[in-house]
């Protein structure tokens, strides 16, 4: 079976991580299927998806396409008056958009694909335009839509040319089923991650160098966020609950992550959250390490790692990949976030945006070094009954063949 996958994005966001995974999963269950994907922008993940032995090609979008989102890319939050803004926008880049239709028709059919697999928004609509009339257009969905009306609405509109749609979550296979309601069919595949790269043992990064600031001393305890700077992923949650600490608590805290996608106005800059610590008064017990590639070595490099995402998580990449690397995990208790937790067995949950209860749980665990070490074993083996990428192909596989099969 030959697969297309369509990306809109270039950089290794969540859904291209979690795209990563397939790809690399589909590569050992199924060598003998050629992969191709067509990205809509250069960058990290080409030559990642390259190394898994997969074509690719890059059909750019324009810039007034590439820039267009009703929420921070990977994002739940959206407005009515930033939904107008996204319709004034889509059409401001009509003609452009016409012309990058007409190529990216060609180069799926240049493609040839049995089936064409979306992993994004702006590539669900387009997958469902330009892929030939005999190919089953399938709908990787990473994030919740409903709240994004734009989105709900093209969609609704297009579901009749998907034949199944594959959700990170059964939140998010909730979401969609209530707005494109009964057909196509959803299935919820939880995301995978690779457990040879977060695991509990390997190098470590030097997270004080990165930040700038002095060696933190034997008995301090490390907390960090690591997230994409997207508003809803809580860093101001993170550092609210941070100055809810006492200044003499022995934890130093660190914000690990950069601005990375292009879609505009949807993200905190590093400078902004900088000012945000002063204004808390927490600047001294704070490091801001900006994106760092080795998300792992980050990680490992932490005692917590907090994920305080205000909204509910569609899933949450990096609870899983903190907890393949056996660190206490603070999650936030909703989405699939929740699902994927077993709060206070492998994880501790706090609720969206709440400062101070996230702030009682960091206390708790800098506290307390046997609860974490009791969470972090425990994270490390759920992790691999949960997070083992061979489940990818098992669970896609079955999904690929019955829509490709013609109805009996
Ligand atoms: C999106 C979601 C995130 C998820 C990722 C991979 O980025 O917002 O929750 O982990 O996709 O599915």
């Amino acid at each position: 079976m030959k697969i297309l996958f369509l990306n809109p994005a270039g950089l290794i966001g969540g859904a291209e991580r979690a795209l990563l995974d397939v790809i690399a999963s589909l590569r050992t269950a199924r060598p003998d299927w050629p992969l191709t994907l067509i990205a809509a922008a250069s960058g990290d993940l080409i030559e990642e998806v390259r190394a898994l032995g997969a074509d690719v090609s890059v059909v750019e979008f324009p810039r007034s396409l590439a820039v267009v989102g009703d929420a921070g890319l990977g994002g739940p939050q959206a407005s009515y008056r930033r939904s107008l803004g996204l319709a004034g926008r889509l059409s401001a880049a009509a003609p452009a958009v016409i012309l990058y239709r007409r190529r990216l028709r060609r180069a799926i059919a240049g493609a040839a694909p049995d089936l064409v697999h979306t992993n994004g928004f702006k590539m669900h609509v387009l997958g469902a335009w330009e892929s030939p009339r005999n190919v089953p257009v399938l709908w990787h969905i990473h994030d919740f839509v409903r709240m994004r009306p734009m989105m709900s609405r093209l969609l609704r509109t297009h579901a009749r040319r998907c034949a199944a749609i594959v959700a990170n979550s059964h939140s998010v296979a909730d979401d969609v089923r209530s707005v494109v309601g009964r057909r196509p069919p959803i299935f919820t595949v939880y995301n995978a991650i690779d457990l040879a790269r977060f695991a509990p043992g390997g190098p470590l990064l030097d997270l004080d160098r990165l930040a700038g600031m002095p060696p933190l001393g034997g008995n301090g305890v490390r907390v960090g966020i690591v997230a994409t700077m997207a508003r809803w992923k809580g860093h101001e949650t993170f550092l609210r609950a941070l100055a809810m600490l006492p200044a003499s608590a022995p934890i130093r805290a660190y914000v690990i992550g950069g601005p990375r996608y292009e879609t505009a106005g949807s993200q905190y800059t590093i400078a902004e959250l900088r000012a945000l610590a002063v204004q808390l008064g927490v600047a001294d017990r704070v490091g801001f390490t900006g994106f760092v590639n080795a998300a792992a070595p980050a990680m490992r490099a932490l005692d917590v790692v907090v994920h305080a995402s205000t909204q509910p998580e569609p899933f949450g990449l990096v609870i899983a990949e903190a907890m393949a690397c056996g660190r206490a995990v603070i999650a936030s208790g909703a989405g699939g976030a929740a699902e994927i937790i077993e709060d206070g067995v492998d994880a501790l949950a706090h609720r969206p945006g709440d400062a101070a209860a996230l702030a009682r749980l960091i206390a708790l665990l800098a506290g307390d070094a046997a609860l974490r070490r009791r969470l972090g074993q425990a994270a490390v083996l759920a992790s691999a009954r949960r997070f083992a990428r061979a489940r990818l192909a098992a669970d896609l596989a079955p999904i690929y063949c019955a829509i490709t099969r013609p109805a009996a």
